[in-house]
């Protein structure tokens, strides 16, 4: 009897089994069937698992709290995911050993592919600045294209952080400060990463993060917390994630800050009540790296057990890496803290994903090493990471035009410790690989490449990058000396910028601005190439050097993008993300800010006014901010009416004329200033954008767009609605360059 009741059990799982493994492409059943029936065979312990992400074998992203025996969790069914397993063989060889238990649910692998994975594309902020969607788009489409053939099934970006503080290393991730254009990269992202959507081979789930607010810790202090106005947060913060959600992410990460006293990671407001309810995001969230636990530091909870209870309830599916949850939750469930069917809606979402991505079907579909191979030097890929490469840098200034170099040029001197750097041109969140100097293109290559057998180059490092010592300048005041033109590579080094990256002083690290100094003072014409993950200070070099290029990070193709730029076969188009400011003591400045009571009538003004004694307010290079090696006209904004009602359309024509002596692109801005509100509201607000490529002497005339729909905020009840009255509409290449007229919403 008892044989044959066992042998029915068995026969009845084996069915189920074969009910949720069966291939979605049967169409019999539904994908929410199939998680229904794999779900009604798992323990309580295998569906915490689900919820129980781990760091790799090898690397790790964050501290690691405590050693597991993570092979044997794997054959238990005790971990759902894995992040920072590299390559096709290592996670086939994890999968495998998922693939043993009980009901063989396979691993989801997750990984941090920031901007690339094998061929590097420049850092997020640096894809900002060429505020071109369609590239941004396609870098985020390559690299799912090359991670998902290394095993890759999930990504933790974008990273869709708003931030005004360039103190805070994480800004090199995000799209910059404003809202309208971080939302618009954000969609490009996760449109990239996505691509044809789940379940095709090469597209990796997104993941939106932090959420919320990471990018305003207070002082830009890495993890610090956030204290902020739901307004200010609807109205500025969220709007990213909202565009993220509303393209279809697959997944959340919740923040490690606070948010004006409750952790990111257990804060209903945010998690549940917008996320879920108001939003109808359909995907799962996971915790960032440990945070979880972290409540037990910010005060929050008392320890792990009350941690894992906070988080769930908060609206966390999945603990990344703090333990929590595969410690403590069976005995939440079993002593009534949390009940069981919360813990089937956190694993539901999660097998969801899973089925959605195929990996029911076939289990090592991404881990195919054939694949991987193929994607591994891929030279169409390289040529993507080029021509947005030099769509990203921003040309800061450019005296007398002596960007581009002339044809007449014999000796170029190149100098300072960023020339022959390799690895520091993928910035932070890259890969390094074994054969990186065979495959990054310097700075030093990409110019000796493209200037030819008949320019002289003469290199001389001058300093390193932070150390005090300036026994190289004497060298470098030499080659300077010897040469018709100077180009001086400077910044900070990679690892300056990124996650736990915060810095208090932003200037040029170490020497560098003395070697600029000293190199200046031969009288030679001086180029800079500043390469940073953060916006910098740099008053000295912005005051005397005579051209400067804002290289950020690159990555790959750096030394032939620069070399593309600094030669004239691309016309530089980049346009600040982010605001920079003329010193520290100004952060943060923004260009959105509210015009206070007392707005000073010029810089000169102090005359009780919100000003400081020592220094302008506005900014050394305003956001939008950007040259071209030829100029623009662009005429003041022509309106089809004065005013418009809610359904109308208040359209804009602008007409741009190429007036220089370069074929170029010029980035047209559209701003708005809602001039009385229930809610203060900024000087002038980003509403749209576009970009026109002219020749010489060409111009064009572009139509804008405003309607009611554009105009509305969140206001004192976090309603999102306009207010009638009067608005100012603007246009120009740059937040401080524009040319207004009055409109109203009746
Ligand atoms: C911590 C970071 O904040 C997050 O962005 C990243 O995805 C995880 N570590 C995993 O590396």
């Amino acid at each position: 009897m008892k044989n044959y009741n066992s042998g029915i059990a068995v026969f009845l799982m084996l069915l189920v089994l074969a009910l949720y493994t069966e291939p979605a492409s049967s169409q019999k059943l539904s994908i929410d069937q199939r998680v229904d029936s794999l779900l009604k065979l798992m323990t309580l312990e295998e569906k915490i698992g689900q919820m129980n992400q781990y760091s790799g074998f090898e690397e790790a992203t964050g501290p690691v709290t405590e050693e597991a025996d993570k092979l044997e969790q794997l054959r238990r069914g005790m971990i759902g995911s894995m992040l920072n397993v590299t390559g096709a063989t290592k996670t086939r060889q994890a999968q495998e050993v998922a693939l043993q238990s009980r009901l063989r649910i396979p691993l989801l692998f997750g990984q941090d592919i920031i901007h690339g994975y094998r061929t590097i594309f420049p850092i997020p902020l640096a894809e900002a600045a060429s505020w071109n969607l369609e590239a941004i788009e396609l870098s985020a489409r390559v690299a799912a294209t090359e991670a998902s053939a290394a095993g890759v099934h999930w990504t933790f970006a974008p990273m869709v952080d708003i931030s005004r503080d360039p103190r805070w290393g994480r800004v090199m991730e995000g799209a910059g400060e404003d809202p309208y254009l971080g939302s618009l990269v954000a969609v490009a992202r996760v449109n990239g990463f996505q691509g044809n959507g789940f379940g095709s081979p090469d597209a990796l789930m997104a993941c939106g993060k932090h959420f919320a607010a990471y990018g305003a810790a207070i002082g830009g202090r890495d993890y610090n917390s956030v204290d902020m106005s739901l307004q200010h947060l609807h109205n500025d913060y969220l709007k990213p994630f909202k565009a993220a959600v509303d393209a279809g992410v697959a997944t959340m990460m919740t923040a490690f800050n606070d948010i004006n006293g409750i952790p990111a990671t257990a804060n209903k407001y945010i998690l549940r009540h917008l996320l879920r309810d108001e939003w109808n995001f359909k995907g799962f969230v996971v915790s960032d790296w440990g945070s979880v636990g972290e409540m037990i530091n910010h005060g929050y909870s008392a320890d792990e057990a009350d941690a894992a209870k906070a988080a769930l309830l908060g609206g966390c599916d999945m603990d990344m890496e703090s333990r929590c949850y595969i410690k403590n939750m069976k005995n939440l469930v079993l002593s009534g803290h949390i009940s069981e069917s919360m813990i089937d809606e956190s694993v539901r979402l999660i097998l969801r994903k899973k089925f959605e991505m195929g990996l029911f079907d076939d289990p090592y579909r991404f881990c195919n090493e054939e694949r991987e191979k193929q994607q591994w030097d891929n030279k169409e890929h390289r040529e993507i990471a080029r021509n947005i490469a030099r769509k990203s840098i921003v040309l800061l200034k450019n005296d007398k035009s002596l960007l581009p170099l002339k044809e007449n040029v014999k000796t170029i001197a190149m100098i300072g410790p960023l020339v022959k750097a390799v690895g520091e041109n993928n910035g932070f969140w890259s890969y390094s690989w074994p054969d990186d100097s065979a495959r990054i293109v310097t700075q030093w290559q990409g110019i000796r490449n493209r200037a030819g057998e008949h320019v002289n180059l003469l290199y001389a490092k001058g300093c390193e990058i932070s150390e005090p010592d300036s026994s190289g300048f004497k060298e470098a005041v030499e080659i300077a000396m010897k040469a018709d033109v100077v180009i001086m590579s400077i910044g900070e080094s990679a690892n300056m910028s990124g996650e736990a990256k915060s810095r208090s002083n932003i200037q040029l690290p170490g020497v560098q601005e003395e070697l600029i100094k000293a190199v200046y003072a031969t009288g030679k014409p001086v180029i800079v190439l500043i390469n940073a993950g953060r916006p910098l200070v740099f008053n000295w070099t912005a005051d005397h050097a005579h051209a400067i290029l804002y290289t950020w990070w690159l990555g790959t193709e750096a030394g032939n993008a620069i070399a593309d730029v600094v030669f004239g076969d691309y016309n530089p188009s980049g346009k600040l993300p982010m605001t920079f400011p003329r010193s520290e003591g100004q952060i943060p400045v923004y260009y959105n800010y509210f015009n206070t009571g007392r707005p000073p009538k010029d810089e000169n003004d102090l005359n009780y006014v919100s000003a400081y004694i020592d220094l302008p307010n506005s900014p050394r290079f305003p956001f939008g901010y950007g040259l071209s090696y030829t100029s623009f006209s662009i005429s003041e904004p022509e309106l089809n009416t004065t005013t418009i009602t809610a359904g109308e359309e208040l359209s804009i024509r602008v007409t741009v004329a190429n007036t220089g002596n370069a074929d170029g692109t010029e980035t047209i801005q559209l701003y708005f200033r809602d001039k009385v509100g229930s809610l203060v509201r900024p000087v002038k607000q980003l509403a749209g954008f576009q970009q026109v490529f002219l020749k010489k002497g060409e111009s064009r005339t572009l139509i804008f767009t405003l309607t009611e729909k554009d105009l509305r905020f969140y206001n004192e009840n976090l309603e999102f609605k306009s207010e009638p009255g009067e608005f100012e509409v603007f246009t120009g290449n740059s937040s401080d360059n524009v040319k207004g007229k009055t409109f109203y919403l009746k």
